[in-house]
């Protein structure tokens, strides 16, 4: 199916830049929102990242005009009757995009493909609130749209072939590189980012290092900015949230660390609350150290160690956690990893990795923060049946890939 018209519901931070690349590859897009008012906010944002290219010499101002002439904006969703497919991009709220897929569905002709940005919520229950379940995926965006290649494509329970291959390349003529995940909580990127993410606040609350030391090692590590750095980008309320989605799916090995809930708890969530790890402003910093203090005596072990590799562990567990369930392939879960949170190309991926510094290492240093930091790091089945096999990665010749 080819889709000639896009329709967008949610003109907030994802909805904006979604109709940004999807007129950028020359497709008209209807932007809606609750209201027109709310919906031409969103079209001045698109304006302001097309602004952005004419400011870096990209593009000219009568380029940017042509591309926003592909843009309107709607207080409707009756504006997207005529569309083939339509982008999600409402709260994440369950009922809330429930209520919207079931209003897009009596809207939308019978054959339009009807997808959602969701980080988080199931696909499955989207589809369910329509009469087109067949027709109901995940599309998911990573933020900023306009500059992440990567896109889950996500089937529900009862999505059909043929709305994958649609979405799939759609995507593709979007000039973005689509990776097809098996439902599940967190899908693929943020199921294996959260982990690591989470690490990094237990080893702050366990002080096994400091907040900057953290944040530099990894930097030193290839990636592209440091947790900390990222959580107060993400915004700690939403990472506090879809810690919660992970830990109600996966249990214990996902339980958001007390110092994560105790951030959000006092209202610093990040660079747009204006102070959340770091302090956007200057001040001195004095209420985090006692927020340090506090989580760590409430909650789990002190004093324990730190390395880099406790962040990678639990990236990479998860992404063999993943790989044995068939979320998606080792090339697959290392291409979404690159292009998704930037770890480090020339590493080629948290699988990759794990070949070069050997599987019975992996297994071994999972055995012991097993033992010494908690059983979250239990090791995934299929690195002992490696090991086992011989199957020990790159000096083995053989590991998730062959050399
Ligand atoms: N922000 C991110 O980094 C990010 C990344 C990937 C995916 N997502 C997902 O994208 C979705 C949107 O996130 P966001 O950060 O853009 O949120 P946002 O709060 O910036 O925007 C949401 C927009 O939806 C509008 N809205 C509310 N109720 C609506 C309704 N009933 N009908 C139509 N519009 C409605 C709001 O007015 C708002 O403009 C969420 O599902 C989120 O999980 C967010």
């Amino acid at each position: 199916m080819f889709i000639y018209k896009v329709g967008v519901v949610g003109a907030g931070a994802m909805g904006a830049q979604i109709a940004q690349v999807v007129t950028f590859a020359g497709l008209p897009v209807v932007l809606t929102d609750v209201s027109d008012a709310v919906a031409r906010r969103g079209v001045e944002t698109v304006r302001a990242i097309y602004q952005g290219r004419v400011d870096r010499g990209k593009m000219t101002a009568e380029q940017r005009e042509e591309k926003m002439l592909l843009v309107t904006a709607a207080g409707s969703l009756a504006a997207l009757r005529d569309v083939d497919l339509v982008i999600e991009a409402a709260p994440e709220d369950l009922k809330l995009k429930q209520d919207v897929f079931r209003a897009l569905d009596g809207v939308c002709s019978p054959g339009a493909i009807l997808a959602s940005n969701t980080s988080a919520l199931s696909i499955s229950a989207l589809g369910v609130a329509t009469k087109r379940p067949g027709k109901v995926l995940g599309l998911h965006f990573f933020n900023p749209a306009y500059a992440m290649p990567l896109v889950e494509v996500i089937p529900g329970l009862a999505t059909e072939q043929q709305t994958v291959d649609d979405a799939v390349g759609f995507a593709e003529s979007l000039r973005k590189a689509p990776i097809v995940v098996k439902e599940c909580a967190g899908f693929l990127v943020n199921r294996l980012l959260m982990p690591y993410l989470n690490e990094a606040v237990l080893c702050l609350q366990e002080g096994a290092s400091s907040l900057k030391a953290i944040d530099q090692d990894m930097v030193a590590f290839g990636m592209p900015m440091g947790p900390f750095t990222l959580l107060d980008t993400i915004g700690n309320d939403i990472s506090l949230e879809v810690a919660r989605i992970l830990h109600r799916s996966y249990g214990p090995r996902m339980a958001p660390a007390a110092l994560l809930e105790a951030m959000v708890k006092a209202g610093r969530l990040g660079v747009k609350s204006g102070r959340g790890f770091y302090e956007y402003g200057g001040a001195k910093d004095q209420e985090l150290e006692g927020l340090i203090q506090k989580a760590g005596q409430a909650a789990g072990p002190r004093g324990t160690r730190w390395a880099p590799s406790r962040l990678l562990m639990a990236m990479m567990n998860e992404g063999v956690l993943a790989l044995q369930e068939g979320v998606a392939s080792a090339r697959d879960i290392d291409l979404a990893m690159v292009a998704g949170t930037g770890f480090p190309s020339d590493k080629e991926g948290p699988l990759h990795y794990a070949d070069r510094i050997g599987i019975d290492h992996v297994l071994q240093e999972l055995e012991e923060s097993a033992r010494s930091l908690g059983m979250r790091f239990w090791p995934a089945p299929m690195l002992r049946r490696m090991v086992d096999a011989g199957f020990t990665g790159r000096s083995a010749g053989r590991g998730f890939f062959t050399y």
